[in-house]
């Protein structure tokens, strides 16, 4: 192994060009390819920009010639000389038509054979891959989402600071928030017996702030949420983090689609349309299933219950009259390619979401076949036809149920899961809405009671509030959340600056006044010495970065993520501590190791 005595880089690989030959560089990197022909060694040597071609050829001197024949991939290199054309250009490499001609060699690092190759198509198990992150980062694929998510991070530090926001860090040990998952804590050690949480997000601190008078607050957060993970759900994730004083919704919302705006146009030249639609939450549901539509496509759901509300079918009947509805999906055009075997498999489907089954009639050019028409009468077959728009070619899909919130989840995915089978939409086009006026509450089934569905600091809609106490259930919320292409990108909201009405809501939740002192006494008080309007929104940036990376799942844009259980397969944390550690923290554990 050598030094790099007086060799200094000059260039990364993707700087130089035809306009350099003649130029005496210097490039650094890992060795990604060696051919040796004898007389000459040709290698790639990669950087994090990309690939050059060195030639070891009749111009360097026998040594260096020698030194090259023991190149291996994975070698770290340096190596000097001059830029030329090549003889054979590859046309698939940006620097495809010139290498470098090498007079000078110095092997900084041998290494052994890699688990597996350093290239963009690699056919081995994610386990392994991130075993060796270090080795799977050097590979371009996973180069490019990272160096997406630093600009997507540059552009958003730019456009709040020239829009006079400043960012500030709040704390990591902290009180538990009320954003709703389970908190990740830490155990004190001077305190005993007591627990910081950390954050699931800085919501409480970032309107302290507001009340600090720093009226417009950014943060790249860093969040964390003992939660399921899912392709976009990582325990530990990072928010950009957004507050603003003397706002409304549509303020709040003006602001981001500027961000988002900015954002799609410098990194990937796309123009973005300001302003984003809107729908309310209920039309969401009515119509996708789910609150977070991905609009790229149409298989929208229809309400057939009117159709059928007579009949005696019994699945349908049920449902009905279980206080439910029946509703359908046309998959238009798909007869063909929605055989009896496929309609099976989407009856998987809605199942993993509770449905009972999956009713359908399917159009073919020359046939019709039918699950469900032979119980109904004539012209509810003709009712029902007509609401789903269905013609020969299509086929209708149909789930029913007593539960609303199956109906809406099973055909929710369905319609996703036929897009996805059946390419219905645009990989690259991007979708942007915002989904507004979310209810106020939600119930708990677990805890059968309303539980807030943003956080209890949301500001419901002024017409709702004199339902809060008589009729939450019908109470909206000034919520929004910003989607594109069926992800949940952000959501936000205007928050409860009137005391009064905080203590309104907290009665609501159920909460004693007890719990209200414990919980969030601080925050009630900072409230009573004067609150400006305010509201703000948070994103998930690895989603953010996901989508704009083109990848399909955030672990493709964290450097270091964790599995499925929670776990870093690398490091091979969570892990046992030792005993001493346990002691100084009052703490003794029921596993044993
Ligand atoms: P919310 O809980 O909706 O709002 O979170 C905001 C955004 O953060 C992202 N996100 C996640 N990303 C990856 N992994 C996770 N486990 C995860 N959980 C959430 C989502 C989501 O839209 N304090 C409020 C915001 C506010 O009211 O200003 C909040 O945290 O993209």
């Amino acid at each position: 192994m050598e030094s790099m005595g007086n060799l200094r880089r000059t260039h990364y690989s993707t700087a130089l060009n035809q306009t350099s030959v003649g130029q005496q560089v210097t490039v650094a990197g890992y060795v990604a390819k060696v051919r040796d022909l004898g007389a000459v060694v040709f290698c790639d040597v990669r950087d994090t920009k990309g690939v050059i071609q060195l030639n070891f050829g009749t111009d360097c001197d026998d040594a260096t010639l020698e030194k090259a024949k023991i190149l291996r991939t994975e070698f770290v290199i340096m190596a000097q000389g001059e830029v030329v054309l090549r003889e054979k250009s590859n046309p698939n490499i940006p620097t495809g038509m010139i290498e470098i001609k090498v007079s000078e060699l110095r092997i900084l690092s041998k290494s052994e054979t890699t688990p597996f190759e350093i290239k963009d198509d690699i056919n081995v198990k994610d386990e392994l891959r991130l075993k060796y992150r270090y080795l799977d980062l050097r590979r371009s694929k996973m180069n490019e989402g990272l160096v997406v998510r630093h600009k997507i991070v540059r552009e958003v530090r730019n456009y709040f600071d020239e829009n006079d926001f400043i960012e500030i860090e709040t704390p990591v040990l902290m009180k538990s928030t009320p954003e709703g998952a389970r908190d990740y804590v830490v155990p004190s050690r001077v305190q005993p017996g007591k627990f910081f949480a950390l954050p699931q997000s800085p919501q409480l601190y970032k309107q302290l702030l507001m009340l600090s008078g720093y009226d417009r607050y950014i943060q790249i957060a860093r969040c964390f949420r003992d939660e399921d993970l899912r392709a976009d759900r990582q325990p530990e994730f990072t928010q950009i983090d957004v507050e603003m004083a003397y706002v409304d919704e549509i303020d709040v919302q003006t602001m981001n689609e500027g961000l988002v705006k900015r954002v799609f146009k410098n990194i990937l030249g796309v123009d973005v349309q300001t302003p984003f639609p809107r729908m309310k939450y209920s039309e969401a549901m009515d119509r996708f299933g789910v609150d977070k539509p991905d609009t790229r496509f149409g298989l929208e759901l229809v309400d057939i219950t009117q159709a059928v509300k007579n009949t005696d079918f019994v699945v349908f009947k049920s449902a009905i009259e279980g206080g439910g509805s029946v509703r359908c999906i046309n998959a238009k055009g798909l007869a063909d390619k929605l055989t009896r075997k496929e309609i099976d498999k989407l009856t998987e489907v809605v199942k993993t979401y509770g449905a009972k089954g999956l009713a359908y009639t399917r159009l073919t050019a020359d046939n019709e076949t039918s699950s469900f028409e032979k119980f109904l009468t004539a012209e509810e077959i003709s009712a029902v036809r007509a609401l789903a728009q269905a013609e020969k070619g299509d086929v209708i899909l149909v789930v029913a149920s007593d539960n609303m919130d199956v109906v809406y989840a099973s055909l929710g995915a369905l319609r996703l899961d036929i897009a996805k089978k059946f390419n219905l939409y645009d990989p690259k086009q991007f979708n942007f809405l915002w989904v507004t006026d979310f209810p106020l509450f939600e119930y708990d089934e677990e805890e059968h009671r309303l539980v807030a569905k943003h956080h209890p600091f949301t500001m419901p809609k002024e017409e709702d509030i004199q339902y809060l106490e008589t009729d939450p259930a019908r109470c909206h919320a000034k919520a929004y959340d910003m989607i594109l292409n069926g992800v949940e990108l952000g959501g936000g909201s205007i928050r409860i600056t009137n005391p009064e009405l905080q203590q309104k809501m907290f009665k609501t939740l159920g909460f004693t006044e007890e719990r209200i002192q414990e919980s969030f006494g601080f925050l009630v008080e900072a409230y009573r010495y004067g609150a400006p309007p305010h509201g703000g929104m948070a994103y998930g940036l690895d989603r953010l970065c996901m989508l704009m990376a083109g990848k399909d799942s955030i672990r493709d844009v964290i450097a270091f993520p964790k599995v499925q259980n929670s776990g870093e397969l690398m490091s091979g944390c969570p892990d046992f501590i030792e005993q001493k550690q346990l002691d100084e923290l009052y703490i003794s554990s029921t596993v044993e190791e």
